[in-house]
C-alpha cells in the first residue's frame, strides 16, 4: 500500500511538473500579418527553423529557406506552402561549413532582392568530437556553422537589410548554453587547446556578442538585431550528441518545449509590434531577459568582432564599412 501512495505522489510530481512547464510557455501573442515581408531564414528544413518558417508562411511572409540540403528543403517548402496556402516560399543553398558558399548566398541575395525585411539566423550544430573536426576553412566545426558563417552572412546582408523602407531585424537563434562559454580570444579557433565540450558554448556566447557589437554599430540606422534561447526543444540537434549525452537528454525528453513551442520566441523577435525599435537584446519565452555577465561585455564584443574579421577574411568580401573596420584592425 505504501509503494502505491509513493507511486501516486511521483506521478503527481512529475505530472505536476509538466503542467507547470506548458503553463509557463509563453507565446508570441501579436496577430501581426507579413504580407509583403521577405524574411530569409536559415536551417528550415528541420527543428526550430521549419516550425518558424510554418508560422511566419501563415502570416504571409515571402520566405527564402538557406538550407545546406536543397532537396530537403524543397519538400518542406511544398509542404509549408500546402498546409498555409502561401506559395511564396523558395529555397536557397547554404552549407555553413563553407564560407565560399555563404559568400555565394550573400552576393544572390544582393543581386537578386529589392530589399530583406528580416534575417533569421537559425541553423545550428552541437557536435561533441575529439579531436577538433575543421571545415574546409580550417574554421574549428561548431565555431563555423553557429558563429564565423552567421558572422559573414549577416555583414553581407547589411546593405540589402537596409533597403527596406521600414525598420528591418536580424534575430539570432542562440542558447542560454553560452552562460558555460568560456570566450578566449587568442584561442577562437581553438590554435591553442579544445575542450570538446565548450566549442557549442563558445559559439553561441560569441552570437549574442556579435548582436551587442552589431546593434551598437547600426545604431541610427532602421535595421535591429537580436538574440534569443529557444527553450529545451526536442529536435535533431541532440542526434549528434554521444550515446550518454543522448541517454541524458531522453530522460527529460517528456519536459521539452515542442518544435512550434520552440519557435515563439524567434516569431515574437521577428514579427512582433513590441519588439520595435529593440537592438541588442536577448530573449527568452517572449521576453526580454539578461545574459550572462560574460555576454553583456561590450569591451569584449568589440575585440571579438575584430579578431572575427580576420578569421572570415571580410576585408577582401564585406561591405565598404566593414571592410573600412578590418583594414584599420589587421589582425594577424
Ligand atoms: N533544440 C534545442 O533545445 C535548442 C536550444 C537552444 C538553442 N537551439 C538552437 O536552435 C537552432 C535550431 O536548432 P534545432 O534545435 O532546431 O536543431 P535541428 O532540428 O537539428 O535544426 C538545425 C537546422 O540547421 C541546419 N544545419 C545544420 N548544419 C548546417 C550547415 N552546415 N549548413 C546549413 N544548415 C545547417 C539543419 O539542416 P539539416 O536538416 O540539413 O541537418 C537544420 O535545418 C540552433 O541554432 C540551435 O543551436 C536549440
Amino acid at each position: 500500500m505504501e509503494a502505491v501512495i509513493w507511486l501516486v505522489w511521483i506521478l503527481v510530481v512529475l505530472i505536476g511538473a509538466k503542467v507547470y512547464l506548458m503553463a509557463t510557455h509563453r507565446k508570441c501573442h501579436s496577430r501581426r500579418r507579413l504580407d509583403g515581408k521577405t524574411i530569409l531564414i536559415t536551417g528550415a528544413t528541420s527543428g526550430i527553423g521549419e516550425a518558424t518558417a510554418v508560422k511566419l508562411a501563415a502570416r504571409g511572409a515571402r520566405l527564402l529557406l538557406a538550407c545546406r540540403n536543397v532537396q530537403k528543403a524543397e519538400i518542406v517548402a511544398k509542404r509549408i506552402a500546402a498546409s498555409t496556402k502561401n506559395t511564396k516560399i523558395e529555397v536557397r543553398y547554404v552549407d555553413l561549413t563553407r564560407l565560399q558558399t555563404v559568400r555565394a548566398l550573400a552576393d544572390r541575395i544582393r543581386a537578386e532582392e529589392e530589399k530583406l525585411d528580416v534575417l533569421i539566423l537559425n541553423a545550428g550544430a552541437g557536435k561533441v568530437s575529439y579531436p577538433k573536426e575543421l571545415t574546409e576553412d580550417d574554421l574549428e566545426y561548431n565555431m563555423a556553422v553557429n558563429y564565423f558563417s552567421n558572422f559573414l552572412l549577416v555583414n553581407s546582408l547589411l546593405d540589402v537589410l537596409k533597403r527596406s523602407e521600414g525598420e528591418s531585424r536580424v534575430v539570432v537563434v542562440s542558447s542560454f548554453f553560452h552562460a558555460l562559454g568560456t570566450m578566449n580570444l587568442e584561442n577562437l579557433n581553438y590554435e591553442k587547446y579544445f575542450y570538446r565540450l565548450n566549442a557549442y558554448s563558445d559559439a553561441k556566447l560569441a552570437e549574442i556578442l556579435m548582436v551587442k557589437e552589431l546593434a551598437r554599430r547600426l545604431q541610427g540606422s532602421r535595421v535591429t538585431v537580436n538574440s534569443l534561447h529557444p527553450g529545451v526543444v526536442r529536435t535533431n540537434i541532440f542526434l549528434q550528441l554521444p550515446l550518454w549525452y543522448r541517454t541524458l537528454i531522453g530522460i527529460v525528453w517528456f519536459y521539452m518545449k515542442t518544435k512550434e513551442e520552440g519557435a515563439e520566441t524567434v516569431v515574437h523577435c521577428a514579427a512582433c509590434e513590441s519588439v520595435q525599435g529593440i537592438s541588442g537584446a536577448y530573449f527568452v519565452n517572449c521576453q526580454e531577459r539578461r545574459p550572462s555577465k560574460k555576454a553583456q561585455d561590450e569591451k569584449l564584443a568589440r575585440m571579438l568582432w575584430h579578431r572575427t574579421l580576420y578569421y572570415v577574411n571580410l576585408h577582401d568580401n564585406g561591405p565598404d564599412e566593414i571592410t573600412a573596420a578590418a583594414e584599420g584592425n589587421k589582425i594577424k
